[in-house]
């Protein structure tokens, strides 16, 4: 092999591609709304994660005026275990700019479509190719890792402006026939066959085009450098029920990590050691009386973890603290809570009581 073989190259990953492609719920539709919705809960989070929540999303927010009309709470309530709740937020805000300004239609340039609230050079190229046929790039971490096999590409991809590299590779080497299946056929190939340890290469529809495998170099590949380790957050939790059978929580402050959902109250604690005497009194001005502890528990976010204690407990009293309500069990059923909070409560359900 001398020369990279665009033509060999596009030919193969498409024929692959429309003959091996996996049934997902996104892959039946054309409609751009619905391909943004998937795209952006694609992006950090696994596919078989995706399935059930893209499906029970589009079954509660069918168009854009349903999504664009719904209150956070239920926008959040369908994101929930997902994660990176930013995401939904930032798409409610985009389809609302295209309901506004756009008369109902996801744009069609890479320009106006970017100027959307979280649609960045990725979702852009998705929706662009995927949707409307045009032959835009869409790279993201998967992408880069299959190309930077193909192409011997050896910049280190966890830097911000790699990225343009690939940009610029796919601009050069897409199909302008059907970038939808060149897209989704390096999306797929990154899924399936060129994972990030052990690529199957014996399966690999490109193998004859990949520079990386003719010199056996496939393994060392992507150049990626480790991000620093996660920090750890140390809290004592709070389980309170009151004599109505109602549960003392807190709404997050409505910017920041986890912003505007619920959890039990909670207190970051200096060091890793439970503080023996609860401090709920001082801080949520309510008297607690422990019965039981439950835990520890520890949740692990992308740049942090968190590590609980937590305590269950009884008070009679209501809180000082405005973001503070009383919750009945089903209540809580409706309010959006972060996994770690969900983990406890059903901890704390199941254990009963
Ligand atoms: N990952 C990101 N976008 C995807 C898509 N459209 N299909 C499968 N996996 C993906």
């Amino acid at each position: 092999m001398n020369e990279f073989n665009k033509i060999t190259f596009r030919k193969s990953l498409i024929d692959w591609y429309l003959e091996e492609k996996r049934n997902l719920p996104w892959r039946e539709t054309n409609d751009p709304y619905k391909i943004w919705v998937s795209e952006i809960m694609l992006q950090q989070t696994r596919v078989d994660t995706v399935i059930p929540y893209y499906n029970r999303f589009i079954d509660i927010f069918p168009t854009m005026e349903d999504l664009a009309n719904a209150n956070e709470e239920k926008l959040l309530k369908q994101w929930e275990g997902l994660g990176y709740y930013s995401r939904a937020r930032n798409l409610q805000a985009g389809v609302r700019e295209v309901v506004e300004t756009y008369n109902s239609i996801v744009p069609t340039t890479r320009n106006e479509i970017s100027s959307l609230k979280g649609v960045g050079p990725y979702t852009a190229g998705a929706i662009l190719s995927i949707a409307y046929g045009k032959p835009e790039h869409a790279v993201d971490g998967n992408v880069m890792r299959v190309l930077s096999r193909v192409l011997l590409i050896k910049e280190d991809i966890a830097k911000p402006k790699t990225r343009k590299i690939f940009e610029v590779a796919v601009t050069e080497i897409i199909d302008s026939q059907d970038p939808s299946s060149f897209n989704q056929g390096l999306m797929e190939l990154g899924a399936v066959i060129c994972t990030p340890t052990s690529p199957k290469c014996l399966l690999c529809p490109v193998r004859d085009n990949c520079t990386a495998y003719y010199v056996g170099e496939q393994n060392n590949l992507p150049v990626k450098t480790k991000n620093k380790k996660t920090k750890a957050l140390h809290y004592d939790i709070y389980v309170v029920q009151n004599d109505k059978k109602q549960f003392l929580m807190e709404k997050r402050a409505e910017t920041g990590l986890l912003a505007n959902m619920y959890q039990f109250p909670m207190i970051e604690l200096a060091t890793k050691e439970a503080d023996t005497i609860p401090l709920l009194d001082i801080r949520y001005g309510i008297h607690f009386t422990k019965e039981i502890d439950l835990g520890p528990f520890k949740h692990v976010f992308s740049h942090l973890t968190w590590e609980m204690n937590c305590f269950v407990g009884h008070s009679t009293e209501d809180s000082l603290l405005e973001t503070c309500k009383w919750l009945t069990i089903e209540e809580i059923k409706e309010v959006p809570m972060p996994v770690p909070m969900l983990k406890i409560w059903q901890a704390y359900i199941e254990r009963g009581n």
